[in-house]
């Protein structure tokens, strides 16, 4: 399947990736991490990252969802969460892009909540355009302009996300 032009091609997302493992590879040196990624979007970022990461992990999930269409509805549901105790632990929290924020924000302060010994957030894509709720970000893939985006996870209706590059949406290729 080939749709689209890529945005950011496969070479420049892999080489990427190495880059950000190589950085939180050497921040965690001496930590014992859960890595958290944010489903579904995260679910071929988060796996290419973690193989590439060179310290141990250990990993879980959030399930949430966020957006109606291409159009953000600002309000986030979470369908799972992780159930082992994270009060303590060293948390990196990892999503496909961060856009408005208000869903990092609220999963954010959830995780707070249970009082983790510290909290790192790590996207792929940075739309930072859209932002509406303040939110840090220690790791970022890529800023990229205010387009919608498919691809690595991302998807239009679910579509698209197979696509092993990014690349712009445009309504003719439903
Ligand atoms: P936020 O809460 O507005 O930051 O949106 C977060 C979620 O919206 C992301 O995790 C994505 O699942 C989805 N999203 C935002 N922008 C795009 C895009 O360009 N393409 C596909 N999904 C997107
Ligand atoms: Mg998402």
């Amino acid at each position: 399947m080939f749709i689209g032009t890529p945005l950011i091609s496969e070479e420049q997302i892999q080489k990427k990736v190495k880059a950000l493992a190589h950085k939180i590879s050497s921040d965690y040196k001496d930590k014992d991490v859960v890595v958290i990624g944010i489903l579904k979007g995260s679910f071929m970022f988060f796996s290419d990252l973690i193989r590439y990461i060179k310290t141990p992990v250990r990993v879980d999930f959030i399930m949430a969802s966020s957006y109606v269409k291409d159009v953000s509805s600002g309000e986030v549901k979470i369908h799972y969460f992780p159930t082992e105790e994270l009060e303590d632990k060293d948390i990196l929290l990892v999503d496909d892009i961060i856009d408005t924020g208000i869903s990092l924000k609220i999963i954010q302060d959830r995780i707070l909540a249970m009082n983790p010994a510290s909290l790192r957030i790590c996207v792929f894509l940075d739309k930072a355009e859209r932002r509406v709720v303040d939110v840090h970000v220690d790791y970022v893939g890529f800023k990229i302009p205010n387009k919608f985006v498919v691809g690595y996870g991302l998807d239009y209706h679910e579509m698209f996300r197979n696509l092993p590059y990014i690349t712009v949406f445009k309504k003719e290729l439903k």
